[in-house]
């Protein structure tokens, strides 16, 4: 055998060797957690035969604890890039099975090419984490190789999508790299994120908890809402991830990809027209108009689980990317709370950050009141939301179907905050307050004085409501610029979206604004 016969044999034994990260009892052992290697991973998130893998052959520098005997090619990630629907992203995958995904300094360098290359290429960065956090051998190296993602991190925020996958445990200071992504996904049963795990919570507060309990992907997703998803299985959340970036661009300068669509824009949905209730205290789904309007009815939701009372999610109007911010009538009469203005105010933001057009359907009765909410900052969160509307300066197209009062009616992308294009349905209600409310406001003392309170304040609320409960007096001052049939709202808003694709507004030149946080 020639010389370099013998090199390119070493070659793709070393790649062998690579490839089997920590080896093959390692791998058995993932396996039996229900869990797939990081090479697994990967292979399923992209098109195939697309993954181009680099520093295969990086190791750790450490020696201390016995390290200087236990090198693994690659070192616990794995890095590269592939396509996703033909379309450049940059990934990398933790690999439990070398020293449990640990992340020591070469890992974090190897993590940080790919970041710094997504940023050159302006493509998606997708993270799949799964690690035992700081490799403790490594000491401070570690601490400063995680620091050198989070700065990253943040400085790709608003510059590239940033998605992360947690498919394993996440723990300690590692958890604010995907906290400062913009998509985080769990698998259920088999991901945690905490700062500080049960054993130290225990000591600490004397709180006996377990990790899933603490961290997991329903804890996540539905209670604190650190994550927008939680998938059943690894296969789901890899399919997830596609998904989600067909609704989005490469980068901030780039507009998320047309999808063909051949769902006609002027189907009208005569069951819009008998949507609404009778009574203005029954609810209806707000899910059924999401679904009535859209293309084909699909419809990403993001944040499932978590303030129902605000939906947010991507779907398409003729084939082009929109983000759907709607009240929710069926849950918690779609009032707005704190946890629902931060969410709503991060979808807004990202969709703003990356082009993607807002449509809003409104139904809104106020803001919840009470000590609990004013407590916990409501004025705050409730201004994070206003701010991320107030600044965005992609289209906005608002439909108002039914309740617009007071300081939600403003916060939902009035025409004031630059609402573009602002329809409601013959069905909307737009004012200060309810009528109710309203009415024992402003009679409360002559109520008093009649002789059948009750019968005096249902006449002065039918007043009220004749005078407030309607589209037509907002439409009278322009704040609502047409009055729309509810069935043709489909239409009504692809005209909007396709009349906006040349908008052009640019906020004041600034450091960055001061976002209520
Ligand atoms: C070095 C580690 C490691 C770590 C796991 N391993 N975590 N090595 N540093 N942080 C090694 C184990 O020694 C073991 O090596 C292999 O990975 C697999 O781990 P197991 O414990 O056998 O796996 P499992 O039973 O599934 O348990 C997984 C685990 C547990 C729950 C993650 O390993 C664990 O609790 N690890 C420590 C977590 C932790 O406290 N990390 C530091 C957090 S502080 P062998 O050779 O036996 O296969 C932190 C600060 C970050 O991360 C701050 C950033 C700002």
């Amino acid at each position: 055998m020639s010389n370099q016969l013998e090199k390119v044999k070493e070659l793709i034994a070393l790649r062998e060797e690579a490839r089997l990260g920590g080896g093959e009892k390692a791998i058995a052992k993932q396996h039996e957690k229900g869990k797939y290697t990081a090479r697994e991973r990967i292979s399923m998130l992209l098109d195939e035969g697309s993954f181009e893998e680099i520093d295969m052959f990086v190791t750790h520098r450490c020696t201390n604890f016995g390290m200087e005997k236990k090198h693994y090619l690659g070192d616990g990630v794995v890095t590269g890039s592939g396509t996703i629907d033909g379309r450049l992203v940059y990934v990398f995958a933790q690999d439990f099975t070398v020293n449990g995904g640990s992340l020591s300094e070469a890992m974090a360098m190897k993590i940080c090419k790919v970041m710094d290359l997504a940023m050159k290429m302006g493509t998606p960065c997708i993270g799949i984490n799964d690690s035992g956090g700081a490799r403790i051998q490594e000491g401070i190296n570690a601490l400063a190789g995680y620091a050198e993602i989070f700065q990253r991190n943040i400085l790709a925020s608003g510059v590239i999508p940033q998605i992360s996958g947690i498919f394993g445990p996440c723990a300690g200071g590692a958890v604010y790299s995907p906290a400062l992504t913009d998509f985080t996904l769990m698998t259920k049963g088999t991901s945690y994120m905490f700062l500080t795990g049960p054993a130290v919570v225990k000591t600490v507060t004397g709180e006996d908890v377990s990790a899933e309990q603490l961290g997991g992907a329903s804890v996540h997703t539905s209670k604190s809402g650190v994550a927008h998803f939680a998938v059943d299985t690894e296969e789901d959340g890899l399919k997830l991830i596609r998904n989600l970036l067909s609704f989005i661009p490469q980068n901030n300068l780039e507009e998320a990809p047309i999808v063909p669509c051949d769902d006609p824009i002027d189907r009208l949905e005569d069951s819009l027209n008998e949507i609404i209730p009778d009574s203005p205290n029954k609810a209806y789904d707000m899910y059924e108009v999401i679904g009535a309007i859209v293309d084909k009815g699909e419809f990403l939701e993001v944040h499932r689980d978590f303030a129902q009372n605000l939906i947010v999610g991507f779907a398409r109007f003729n084939g082009q990317s929109v983000g759907i911010v709607a009240n929710q009538p069926c849950k918690m009469a779609g009032v707005l709370d704190s946890n629902a203005s931060r969410k709503g105010a991060r979808f807004v933001r990202f969709c703003d950050a990356f082009n993607i057009p807002i449509v809003s359907l409104v139904d809104v009765p106020g803001f919840l009141p009470g000590t609990g909410q004013e407590y916990n900052a409501v004025i705050s969160h409730g201004a994070k939301l206003l701010y991320a509307y107030g600044e965005a300066t992609v289209p906005k197209v608002t439909v108002t179907l039914r309740k617009s009062y007071g300081g939600s009616h403003i916060v939902m992308s009035c025409k004031q905050l630059r609402g573009d294009v602002n329809f409601a349905w013959p069905t909307a209600e737009i004012a200060v307050m309810g009528a109710s409310g309203a009415v024992a406001v402003l009679y409360a003392r002559e109520a008093k004085e009649q002789e059948n309170p009750a019968e005096f304040l249902a006449e002065k609320e039918a007043e009220y409501t004749k005078l407030f409960g309607n589209p037509y007096n907002a439409a009278k001052y322009g704040y609502i610029d047409d009055v729309i049939e509810p069935r043709n709202t489909r239409f009504r808003v692809c005209r909007a979206l396709a009349q906006l694709q040349t908008k052009k507004v640019v906020n004041p030149a600034k450091k960055h604004g001061n976002i209520p946080l």
